[in-house]
């Protein structure tokens, strides 16, 4: 039996760096945990993925609408940080998958 993934490409800018990344479904789960395993990220994801600190705030562009949903958490902690704008998002709130495709993220922390 063939087990085919689909190979997901996006770009993600941090600290004026560019690298564009590569995974596929189901090496990651979320995107936080991605851009931590392939760049290292100081002081991202202090609250460990549960979407109650903005540690792991992006900005994303050209997220395809099925990623326009907040779950959980990510509603209240935007809200109560003063985040209001729909591109900034929490990536630890963020399934990876085919949806993350060409997407291009500037990983900004809680600043
Ligand atoms: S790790 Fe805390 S909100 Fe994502």
């Amino acid at each position: 039996m063939v087990i085919t993934r689909t190979s997901i490409q996006f770009t993600a800018w941090y600290k004026g760096e560019k690298y564009e990344l590569q995974t596929c479904e189901g090496e990651y789960r979320k995107l936080m945990v991605l851009l931590c395993g392939k760049i290292y990220i100081e002081g991202f994801g202090a609250c460990k993925g549960l979407g109650r600190c903005d540690t792991s705030l992006i900005k994303a562009e050209g997220l395809h609408p099925a990623l326009n949903t907040l779950y959980r958490n990510e509603t209240s902690t935007l809200y109560k940080t003063g985040i209001l704008q729909p591109n900034k998002r929490i990536a630890c709130q963020i399934f990876v998958d085919e949806n993350l495709k060409n997407v291009t993220v500037q990983v900004t922390g809680n600043k």
